[in-house]
């Protein structure tokens, strides 16, 4: 049955691995601001990013944005990891910067008392890492609307985490080739992160990209004390073979990531993303598939 099969998937990637008791990965439900949307949910989750945790080789639990701080100090007991996705919403007074912001103040404090927990912010998930850390929004136009492109590496890259496992010639393909999918207005100018002291101290560059008005603004950041991701494309787009094999790695990187976690409380299955079922909302939406809650 469903259970067999997703069990025989989950364990079929972790037996190799460092444990096999691998806690789900929360992803935070996203705000419904599109007009269009609204008949569905009050919050969502693009069917994209829960097959992305799962081809990782984790499993997903959904988190609500109307939960008191004590049930998120609850649940941060039951998960591995972290991702924060994309989406619209104002980075500092949002329900959704407003629960990040309370899993990023746990995630810190459980990495500084010898605990691990990885965070991955996604597009604007990553914009948002940027805030939390910065304590302030230094987000300007950097517009890349439908743009693929090749990343600009930096020499920190070359001793980063996240890219230390990729083969060389997708690494030489990622420089080449238009490999991550943009759709953004705003983003963190390569100028404005070096003159913040609290970004410099926190994150390492490792990437850049120019945007349609030429401005360069940062696409790939890793903590250099925190094991905490920041990707300024897209997932899931585009899908030539070595967008797909990227897209892959870094997924497993990050649920990998989350095995060091020390986090053992049980989860129950209800808990997870299995409960729900995605709607098609190619029609009204820019998903071709979403969760609704
Ligand atoms: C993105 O660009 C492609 C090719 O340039 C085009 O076919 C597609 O319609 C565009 N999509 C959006 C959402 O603008
Ligand atoms: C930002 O800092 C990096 C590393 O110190 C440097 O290579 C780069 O030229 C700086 N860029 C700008 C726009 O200030
Ligand atoms: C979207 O398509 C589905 C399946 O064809 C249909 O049931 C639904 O009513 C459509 N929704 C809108 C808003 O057009």
């Amino acid at each position: 049955g469903s259970v067999g099969l997703k069990e025989e998937r989950v364990l079929g990637v972790f037996t190799c691995s460092r444990s096999s008791k691998v806690k789900p990965t929360c992803i935070l439900t996203q705000l419904v601001v599109d007009e269009s949307m609204k008949p569905y949910g009050k919050t969502y989750i693009p069917a994209s990013y829960v097959e992305y945790v799962q081809s990782g080789g984790s499993r997903v639990m959904p988190i609500r944005l109307d939960f008191t701080q004590d049930k998120y100090e609850t649940i941060f007991k039951k998960i591995n990891g972290l991702l924060l996705i994309g989406g619209a919403v104002d980075l500092e007074t949002s329900d959704f910067a407003k629960v990040a912001k309370i899993f990023y103040k746990l995630a810190l404090k459980a990495n500084d008392a010898g605990d691990f927990f990885p965070i991955w912010g996604t597009c604007l998930g990553m914009q948002l890492l940027t805030v939390l850390v910065a304590e302030k929004n230094l987000l300007t136009a950097t517009p890349a609307e439908n743009l693929s492109l090749p990343l600009d590496l930096t020499q920190e890259a070359d001793t980063s985490r996240m890219f230390s496992e990729i083969p060389h010639e997708l690494r030489c393909a990622l420089t080449k080739e238009p490999l991550t999918g943009n759709f953004h207005h705003y983003g963190l100018e390569v100028k404005n992160f070096n003159a913040s002291t609290k970004l410099r101290n926190f994150f390492s560059v490792l990437s850049t990209n120019v945007a349609n008005n030429g401005v360069h603004f940062v696409s790939t950041v890793e903590g250099k004390k925190y094991p905490f991701y920041g990707w300024r494309a897209n997932l899931n787009f585009p899908h030539s073979r070595h967008a797909v094999q990227l897209s892959s790695l870094m997924a497993e990187f990050f649920i990998n990531e989350g095995r060091n976690s020390l986090h053992q409380n049980d989860v129950k299955d209800e808990e997870l993303i299995y409960g729900y079922t995605p709607i098609y909302s190619a029609n009204f939406s820019g998903y071709e598939q979403a969760y609704f809650f």
